[in-house]
C-alpha cells in the first residue's frame, strides 16, 4: 500500500506534492520521490527512507514547476533503495504506482527483448516502459494509458505524466483507490482523500477501469473502451485527521477491514491454478529444501505466534509433516536440537523483533535455512534470512496486529500447498480444491464485516466485565489465544485463551456467573467435544459467548449470545473467526474508551529482548 499524489495548477508543485506525502505517509514511508516538470524538462528526485530525507534533499536546490507527481513507497517487489523508488521514467514519460502488476516478469521479458532497459527491481517500471511505448505509436497521453493498462494484470493505482504533455495528468485503477479533486484553480489525484483535503473538499472516486485526466481546469475520466465516463462529485467534510483513517474512528477498524484485499495480495501471482501449484518464485531458497526439509521449526512472538500454531495444525493435518512451533525468546536460549537441512519459519509483521531475529539467528548457525514470513520489506529479518515470503498487507499502523495475521495464516497455506504438491502428498485435484478454498476467504471475511452491528451488541453487553476466558479446540486453539491477546491489549480486560479441553484442569475454579466465556465451535469433527466444555461452562452460570458455522441452531439454545461464521474447512474457519474476535475485541475497548491504536505500555515493533 503505497501514497501516491499528483498536482498541476499554477503553485509551486514541489511544494504541494510534498505537503501530499506528508499527509499520506502513513501509507508507507520506505521511500520517497516526486517528478516535476520544470521548463518542460521531468526532474525525478528519490530519497530511501523518511520523507523528510527527501525533503532534506530538495532544500539543497530549488526545483520549481507547476505539475507533478509524487509517491511515498510500501515495498512490495524489490527492497527499499533508490533504484526502486517511484517515480519510475521511461525517457519522457513517468509514472508513480500502488498495487501489485502479477504479469511483470513476463511484460519485463517482452520489453527487454524490444530494447528497454530496466533500472529497478520492482515491478513497477514495466508500466513507465509501456507507457512510453504506447505514446512513441503515436497515442495521446490518455489514451496511451488506456492502451498500456490492457496489458496488465494484478491491482493497481497509477498516474503519470509526460515531458510532450505538459497540461495533463493521467490516472488508472484497478483495486487500489484513487481520488481526484478539483479546486478554483488547479487539479489534483491521490490515493485517498487526505492530502487534498487543505485544497479542495470537491473530488471525484474513480471506479476499476477508468482512467482519470487531470488538468489545470478540470478531472475527467473514460472508460475502459475510451468513452467518456460521469463519476459522481462528492464533498468531503472529514477532517484531515479522519481523512488518514479512511473515515474509520481507528486503524484498528480500519485495517480489520482490509482484510479481504489483505488476502488477495497475499494469495496475488502466488499460485498457479491449472496445476494446482502454489508459485512461490519470489521465495529464493532451493525449493527442494522445502520439500525435503528434515524437520519444519516455526518461530515468532505474540500474535504471529497464533499464526505459527496455527501452521503447525495445518502442515500437520494437511500435507502431514510435523512441524514445531516456539516462542522466539524460548527457542533461542532452550538448546533446540536444529539439525543442517532443516527449515526455520520466522513469522513477524515488523521482520525487527529481537526475539525472533535471536532465535532465526541461532537457527542459521545450526544450519537451518531460514525463511522469513514478513510484512515489511527490507526489515531485517528480510536482509538476514535465506527466503522470504512477503506477507503484503501494506502498512498496519495500529499496535494490535490484524491484518498481518491474516496475512501470514494465507502465507502459511500457500507454503503448505507448495510442499504439499512437491512431495507429493496432495494431488493436482487437491491443489486445485484447495486454492478454491482459500480464494473463498475474502468473500466469507467480507460477509463478516458486515455483520459487525451484531458484534457491536455482544460487546455492549460484556465490556464491563473484568475477566474473560476464550476456548477453542484443534486449529481453534490458537485463534482462542489470539482473540484473549486482541482483548487484553486493547480493552485492559484480563483475558486467558485455553485449549477447550484443558478448562477442566484448572481454569473451570475461575468459573462464575462474571465471567463471560467465548466458545470456538464452528461445526468440525471436534464440535461435539467443544460443545460439551461449553456445558461444563453454563452449568456453573457463567455467560456464554459462542461463535459457530452458519446453519447450526444447536446453540442457540444453550449460548447467552450466538455468532455465525461461514460454514468452511476446519483449517479455513480460521481465519474468518479471527476476523469475529477482532471486532469484539475491538468493539470492547473502543467502549471502554480507550486508545485502541496506541494502548498503554505497548510498542509496534519490540525491538529489544
Ligand atoms: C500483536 O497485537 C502484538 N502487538 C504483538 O504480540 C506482536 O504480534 C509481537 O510483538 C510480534 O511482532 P512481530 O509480528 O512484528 O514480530
Amino acid at each position: 500500500m503505497c501514497g501516491i499524489i499528483g498536482y498541476i495548477g499554477h503553485a509551486n508543485a514541489t511544494d504541494v506534492l510534498i505537503d501530499g506525502l506528508r499527509r499520506l505517509e502513513y501509507r508507507g514511508y520506505d521511500s520517497a520521490g516526486i517528478a516535476v516538470l520544470q521548463h518542460g524538462r521531468l526532474e525525478v528526485r528519490q530519497r530511501v527512507g523518511k520523507l523528510r530525507n527527501l525533503e532534506e534533499a530538495l532544500k539543497q536546490e530549488d526545483l520549481v514547476g507547476t505539475a507533478g507527481i509524487g509517491h511515498t513507497r510500501w515495498a512490495t517487489h524489490g527492497r527499499p533503495s533508490e533504484d526502486n523508488a517511484h517515480p519510475h521514467r521511461s525517457g519522457n514519460v513517468v509514472i508513480v504506482h500502488n498495487g501489485i502488476i502479477e504479469n511483470y516478469l513476463v511484460l519485463k521479458q517482452r520489453l527487454e527483448c524490444d530494447g528497454y532497459h530496466f533500472e529497478s527491481e520492482t515491478d513497477t517500471e514495466v508500466i513507465a516502459h509501456l507507457l512510453a511505448r504506447s505514446m512513441a505509436e503515436g497515442r495521446s497521453l490518455p489514451q496511451a494509458l488506456l492502451a498500456t493498462v490492457q496489458e496488465l494484470r494484478g491491482s493497481y493505482a497509477i498516474a503519470g505524466l509526460c515531458g510532450s504533455d505538459p497540461d495533463t495528468l493521467v490516472a488508472a485503477r484497478s483495486g487500489c483507490s484513487l481520488v481526484l479533486g478539483q479546486s478554483q484553480d488547479a487539479s489534483f489525484l491521490a490515493s485517498d482523500v487526505t492530502p487534498l483535503l487543505p485544497y479542495t473538499r470537491n473530488v471525484m472516486f474513480l471506479e476499476d477501469g477508468d482512467i482519470g485526466i487531470v488538468t489545470r481546469h478540470g478531472i475527467t475520466a473514460i472508460d475502459r473502451e475510451g468513452r467518456p465516463v460521469f463519476r459522481d462529485r462528492v464533498a468531503i467534510d472529514w477532517n484531515a485527521e479522519e481523512a488518514e483513517r479512511g473515515g474509520y474512528p481507528h486503524f484498528m477498524l480500519k485495517e480489520i477491514h482490509e482484510q479481504p484485499q489483505a488476502i488477495l495480495d497475499t494469495l496475488r501471482g502466488r499460485y498457479r491454478y491449472d496445476e494446482g501449484e502454489a508459485d512461490l518464485g519470489d521465495v529464493t531458497i532451493p525449493p527442494d529444501a522445502l520439500m525435503n526439509a528434515g524437520q519444519i521449526w516455526i518461530v515468532a512472538c505474540g500474535t504471529s505466534w497464533h499464526a505459527g500454531l496455527v501452521g503447525k495444525y495445518l502442515f500437520e493435518e494437511l500435507i502431514r509433516k510435523p512441524v514445531q512451533v516456539d516462542i522466539g525468546s524460548e527457542f533461542r536460549y532452550r538448546k533446540a536440537m536444529v539439525r543442517k537441512g532443516d527449515v526455520l519459519l520466522a513469522l513477524s509483521q515488523s521482520g525487527e523483533t529481537a526475539d525472533t531475529l535471536g532465535a532465526m539467528r541461532e537457527a542459521k548457525r545450526l544450519g537451518a535455512y531460514v525463511v522469513s514470513v514478513v510484512n515489511v520489506v527490507g526489515s531485517t529479518m528480510a536482509r538476514e534470512s535465506d527466503g522470504v515470503l512477503y506477507t503484503r498487507c501494506g502498512p498496519e499502523i495500529s499496535v494490535a496486529s490484524t491484518k498481518a495475521f491474516t496475512g501470514q495464516i494465507i502465507a502459511l497455506y500457500l507454503l503448505a500447498l507448495h510442499i504439499g504438491r512437491g512431495r507429493n502428498v496432495l494431488s493436482r485435484d487437491k491443489g486445485q480444491w484447495w486454492l478454491d478454498q482459500c480464494l473463498a476467504l475474502p468473500g466469507q471475511v467480507e460477509h463478516v464485516i458486515k455483520r459487525d452491528a451484531e458484534l457491536l451488541s455482544v460487546a455492549k453487553r460484556f465490556y464491563q466485565k473484568d475477566n474473560f476466558l476464550y476456548l477453542g479446540r484443534g486449529i481453534h486453539y490458537p485463534i482462542a489465544l489470539e482473540g484473549a491477546l486482541k482483548l487484553k491489549e486493547i480493552s485492559y480486560i484480563h483475558a486467558e485463551g485455553y485449549a477447550a479441553g484443558e478448562m477442566k484442569h484448572g481454569p473451570i475454579a475461575l468459573i462464575d456467573e462474571n465471567m463471560p466465556v467465548v466458545v470456538l465451535a464452528p461445526r468440525d469433527r471436534l464440535y461435539p467435544k467443544t460443545v460439551s466444555n461449553l456445558m461444563e461452562v453454563k452449568t456453573r452460570n457463567a455467560p456464554v459467548i459462542a461463535f459457530t458455522s452458519e446453519g447450526d441452531h444447536d446453540l442457540d439454545a444453550l449460548a447467552d449470545c450466538v455468532f455465525t461464521i461461514p460454514d468452511t474447512l476446519a483449517l479455513l474457519s480460521a481465519i474468518p473467526l479471527t476476523v469475529a474476535l477482532q471486532l469484539l475485541a475491538y468493539h470492547i475497548g473502543a467502549l471502554r474508551n480507550i486508545d485502541v491504536d496506541r494502548p498503554r505500555n505497548l510498542a509496534k515493533s519490540v525491538t529489544v529482548e
